[in-house]
């Protein structure tokens, strides 16, 4: 198994995303080729992949990076791993790809936020050495 950055939008892409959106989020749907795109294409966004030998995409975590002006931030997001995959190190694997390739980009952290209820999540972060935030996160819905 090895990480890769996603570089183009293939059909495997697309109905490995299809079939792993859904373990992650049953309110959001899964990207489109479109959509997909848009990700690749972005400096900002980094679509990091985990690949089995026989080429079958495991998992997948979204990178985002960008320059404010007290620096460089980082923030790891939908990170999904395939639930017949589980338990094998994937998710491990694709944290540890995306804080190297943060760090890389010159980001001095990198942020995340996880539900309680993800206990496997939740460990994993901490396991990996995410350590909690003292800040109140907030989010204003705009969707009515
Ligand atoms: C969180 C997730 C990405 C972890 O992927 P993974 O490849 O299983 O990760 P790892 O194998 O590196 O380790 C996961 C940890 O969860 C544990 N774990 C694995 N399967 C589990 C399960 N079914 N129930 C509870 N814990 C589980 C592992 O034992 C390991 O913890 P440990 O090493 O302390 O024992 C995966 O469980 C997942 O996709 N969950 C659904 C989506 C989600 O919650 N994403 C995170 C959003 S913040």
């Amino acid at each position: 198994m090895q990480i890769t950055e996603a570089t183009e939008v293939t059909e495997a892409l697309v109905s490995a995303m299809d079939k792993l959106i859904p373990q992650l989020s049953r309110s959001n749907p899964a990207p489109t080729a479109d959509e997909l795109q848009i990700i690749v294409d972005s400096d900002a966004s980094r679509l990091l992949l985990a690949i089995d030998d026989d080429g079958t995409i495991l998992g997948a975590l979204t990178l985002v990076l960008f320059r404010i002006p007290t620096g460089v931030r980082a923030w790891i997001e939908d990170v999904v791993v395939d639930t017949d995959a589980r338990g094998r190190g994937v998710g491990d694997k694709l944290n540890r790809f995306a804080l190297d390739m943060a760090q890389e980009n010159g980001a001095v952290s990198v942020d995340l936020t996880s539900r309680p209820s993800r206990e496997a999540a939740n460990r994993l972060y901490q396991r990996i050495g995410f350590e909690p935030r003292d800040t109140n996160v907030y989010r204003y819905s705009l969707n009515g």
